[in-house]
């Protein structure tokens, strides 16, 4: 048996996370896995986290099972979060799911059974972790030119252009908000095309939303999926609390699906539910159980916004600062849309050998593609970093 298994590929970030690890030098610095980083370097648990814990410690009295589909109370509170107060909540379903990756995967299975023949397409970049997950649900992946790496914008263009290829019924992934691995999003009315050719050619619109409140705000994060909910007949979302609620371990997130009519969407949550448990019979409570402790508490949900916030605008003071040490540095404005993209990442333009010189000689981690964490970035060194990157782009 084993012995006829193919060598594993590694994952690109995973194995920086473990090289960093590994890495006994005191003056390293971590650009590579997307994790949030306070001003000394710590991922903290949110206070409004640690207090629902401490509530769910005093009174939770069994660890009987929930059930494969999770808390309704926890759904309903996500359904609220991302699509709004507003929504035609009838034909809104969700599931408790393991993270915003179990949430991917078991809506692409969904998905599978709803049309077998659909193809997906993913941007290009996309996270890539999309490709394994997405191909193991059995999709052919195709992809839509997403960045352009000149501007640090979207190819809203090539974008468009490629997707007009898509076949009706076919699948396209869309970043809700915080594009990873660019930061770059699409504007107001660039959605408004995008949504116009998935409507005019009856796409499928499976929206990964991981970074919800670390763009523009809780509300206008989730502006995307809320145009989309009114103007097309159906779609689904992938939400993780990883992020925004700091769970990352605790593998918290919500698989949605909006579909045409109240009947429809209770038959197609049925069946995820179904999916669910073929998949792994039912999803871990604890952080969930938190998270709708903090969702629904009028005192803690005020508190978890301040502390949401405060990331949000600490992790723009640092593109800022950050652009502006490249500024100084490199002598050119080439690193300026650093300050105007959006939540963790941002690409440099940096080559495999140049990646491997910053982390050799200067024992900074970044990825691959030149994705940089921004919370991350050092704010008493930007321009001990900003050097370091110019010496390596000046060396090529
Ligand atoms: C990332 O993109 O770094 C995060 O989403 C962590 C992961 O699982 O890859």
């Amino acid at each position: 048996m084993f012995e006829a298994l193919p060598e594993p590929k590694a994952d690109a970030i995973l194995a920086l996370m473990a090289a960093f690890r590994a890495d006994t030098r005191t003056d390293k610095l971590d650009l590579g896995v997307g994790i949030y980083k306070d001003s000394v370097g710590k991922t903290p648990v949110m206070k409004a986290i640690k207090s629902a814990e401490e509530t769910l410690l005093a009174t939770q009295d069994t660890k009987a099972y929930v059930s494969p589909l999770g808390s309704s109370d926890f759904c309903a509170a996500m359904i609220s979060q991302v699509f709004g107060e507003k929504a035609d909540k009838t034909r809104i379903r969700a599931a408790q799911s393991v993270g915003g990756s179990g949430a991917l995967r078991v809506l692409a299975d969904l998905l599978k059974k709803g049309r077998p023949d659909a193809d997906m397409w993913v941007s290009d970049p996309t996270w890539p972790n999309h490709v394994p997950l997405l191909s193991a649900a059995g999709y052919t992946l195709h992809t839509y030119p997403y960045y352009d790496a000149a501007t640090g914008s979207v190819n809203i263009e090539g974008m468009l252009n490629s997707l007009e290829k898509a076949k009706a019924g076919d699948i396209v992934v869309l970043h809700g908000c915080c594009h990873n691995p660019t930061g770059a999003d699409l504007s107001d009315s660039q959605w408004d095309k995008v949504i116009d050719l998935v409507e005019r050619k009856a796409l499928f619109p499976l929206v990964d939303l991981a970074y919800q409140g670390f763009g523009d705000g809780l509300e206008e994060d989730a502006q995307s999926v809320r145009k989309m909910a009114q103007r097309l007949p159906e779609m689904v979302v992938a939400a993780s609390c990883s992020k925004n609620l700091g769970l990352y371990r605790e593998r918290v997130g919500a698989a949605m699906l909006m579909a045409k009519d109240e009947a429809e969407a209770t038959r197609a949550h049925g069946l995820l539910g179904g999916v669910i448990r073929a998949n792994y019979s039912m999803p871990p409570d604890h952080g969930a159980n938190a998270t709708q402790i903090v969702l629904t508490d009028t005192a803690l949900n005020a508190t978890w916004r301040t502390e949401l916030e405060d990331m949000r605008l600490r992790m723009i003071g640092l593109r800022q600062a950050f652009s502006e040490a490249m500024r100084k540095r490199s002598n050119s404005d080439r690193f300026d849309y650093i300050a105007q993209q959006k939540g963790m990442f941002s690409r440099l333009p940096l080559t495999t050998e140049q990646l491997q010189t910053l982390r050799d000689d200067f024992g900074i981690y970044i990825v691959g593609d030149g994705r940089i964490n921004v919370a991350g970035l050092p704010e008493a060194g930007m321009d001990k970093l900003a050097d370091a990157i110019c010496s390596v782009l000046v060396e090529s």
